[in-house]
């Protein structure tokens, strides 16, 4: 293990490199293993779980725009019975933590989700995902408000005494203000950002592209609201950020770290480059032996 990539981003939960998978680019690891080597990465994060599988919404749900892509998927997935039982068995041959994204439709959903993963062997925490804006229950709706926000997070917090990451959406006035009370409800770490809410317009039949009508606006049009994001929450508050928007490259990753992010998440890069998450942690080495950087930490919110 290269010690110098190391980071700690709470509650013990140390990552052999600050590279990690945003949930929903990178299915549940396996689709990957012919292109990445998974005991590479820093951290795996999974595609967001909810307690019963999950169909997602009607096609179509995937739009390409400008420096991007508008998604819809709608949160499908296999239910946290399938993923402990199917999934996670290749999962833990890997020396990397999982990390399994949760997602519920009330506050009830998210603490039950979150004992599963207490109660399971080869889950290293969860992603608390309230900032979902492509379902109709729960996601963006506990994630935009401080109040609910904070109460989801504490009932989550109630049931494991596993890593805790939060995601937080942009959808909102002030991310600061969100952040702090999930810093307050017990979070050990936040990731931001989540998807921007988007829509496209045919205009051959004047209807909206995704059926759905709006979707989350993902890839490098967004990050720099995301790097602005997390330099500002990173200032505000001492917990460690998770950065996560438009991520394609090294630099890209880079940026986020400078402004704050003891990690990063790399998300819809991998569609395009599956092998995205390697080139990005390669980049990272070759900066840090180019400018003399003998721990990734020295530059950890070192813009100024
Ligand atoms: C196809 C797709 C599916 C996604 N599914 C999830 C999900 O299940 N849970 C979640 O928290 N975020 C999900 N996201 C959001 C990403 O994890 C990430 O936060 C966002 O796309 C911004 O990063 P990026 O620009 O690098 O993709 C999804 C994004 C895409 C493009």
């Amino acid at each position: 293990m290269d010690e110098k990539l190391q980071v700690n981003i709470g509650r013990g939960l140390l990552l052999k490199n600050p590279v990690m998978t945003a949930s929903g680019t990178f299915g549940y690891g396996s689709e990957y293993n012919e292109f990445v080597d998974l005991n590479h990465l820093g951290g795996i994060i999974v595609k967001g779980l909810s307690l019963k599988p999950s169909k997602g919404n009607p096609p179509p749900r995937i739009v390409e725009t400008p420096s991007g892509m508008l998604n819809a998927i709608g949160l499908e997935n296999v239910g946290i019975d399938a993923f402990i039982s199917e999934k996670l068995p290749f999962l833990k041959q890997f020396q990397t933590p999982v990390i399994t994204n949760i997602y519920g439709r009330d506050m009830d959903e998210y603490a039950a989700l979150a004992l599963r993963v207490e109660e399971t062997e080869g889950i290293a925490g969860v992603e608390v995902n309230i900032s979902c804006p492509n379902v109709k229950l729960g996601g963006i709706a506990f994630g935009a408000d401080p109040d609910s926000a904070h109460r989801v997070v504490q009932a989550v917090r109630n049931q494991t005494t596993k890593h805790v990451m939060v995601k937080l959406s942009p959808n909102v006035t002030d991310i600061v203000e969100i952040a702090s009370g999930v810093e307050d409800a017990g979070a050990d770490s936040l990731s931001l950002i989540n998807t921007l809410t988007g829509m496209a317009v045919d205009i051959d039949t004047c209807c909206p592209k995704l059926a759905n009508i709006t979707g989350g606006l993902s890839g490098p049009a967004i990050k720099p609201i995301a790097v602005y994001m997390v330099y500002h929450t990173a200032k505000a508050l001492d917990i460690p950020i998770v950065g996560c928007g438009g991520i394609i490259s090294a630099n890209d990753a880079l940026e986020f770290i400078m402004a704050g992010a003891s990690a990063v998440q790399v998300g819809t890069a991998n569609l395009t480059n599956p092998q995205a998450t390697l080139d990005v942690l390669e980049g990272i080495e070759q900066f840090m032996k180019q400018e003399g950087i003998q721990d990734i930490s020295e530059i950890i919110g070192a813009a100024h």
